[in-house]
């Protein structure tokens, strides 16, 4: 069976799709399945935003297969890890939690470079082109660490 991360934030448009596209540039796709959503439901099925799309091509990552979703409560039967991207989507997605055991999945996505700190992706949504770049350098250390961590057996379907 597949290790089933979903990244979330709030558009699923900006920085969830990022965070997509890159963990699953880092991982084996036979053994992790990598997808995203959005907390809102502002852009179901849409594209993500440009500056996505544009920031991913610079990195060689094409990111235009994905369309937006809302996230749901059948996602934490559906995922192993759930990570979020800012403190905000972690109030929404736990409020959504079934039990114990489904918010223990739920993790900031920054706190894999940043242990214990609950620091925020900014959400560059309604900023310039300079904040995608931000995100993007973020996400990818952030990723980095994830594949790491699932290449090693660290963390899994059951952990
Ligand atoms: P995201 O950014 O959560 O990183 O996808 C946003 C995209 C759209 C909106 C907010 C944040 N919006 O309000 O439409």
């Amino acid at each position: 069976m597949k290790t089933k991360v979903l990244m979330v934030c709030l558009g699923n448009i900006c920085r969830s799709p990022l965070a997509e596209g890159i963990l699953k540039s880092k991982v084996n796709p036979q053994k992790v399945y990598v997808e995203s959503a959005g907390t809102g439901d502002y852009h179901i099925d849409e594209l993500p935003d440009k500056r996505s799309v544009a920031i991913a091509k610079k990195n060689n990552l094409d990111i235009t297969d994905q369309r937006g979703r809302q996230f749901t409560a059948e996602d934490f039967e559906a995922f192993d890890h759930i990570y979020v991207m800012d403190n905000s989507n972690y109030e929404n997605v736990i409020a959504l939690a079934p039990n114990k055991e489904a918010e223990k999945k739920v993790k900031l996505i920054l706190n894999e470079i940043f242990p214990g700190e609950n620091v925020d992706v900014p959400d560059p949504y309604f900023g310039g082109d300079h904040g995608f770049e931000n995100v993007y350098q973020m996400l990818e250390e952030a990723c980095e660490n994830i594949a790491r961590k699932l290449k090693k057996g660290l963390i899994g379907e059951s952990n």
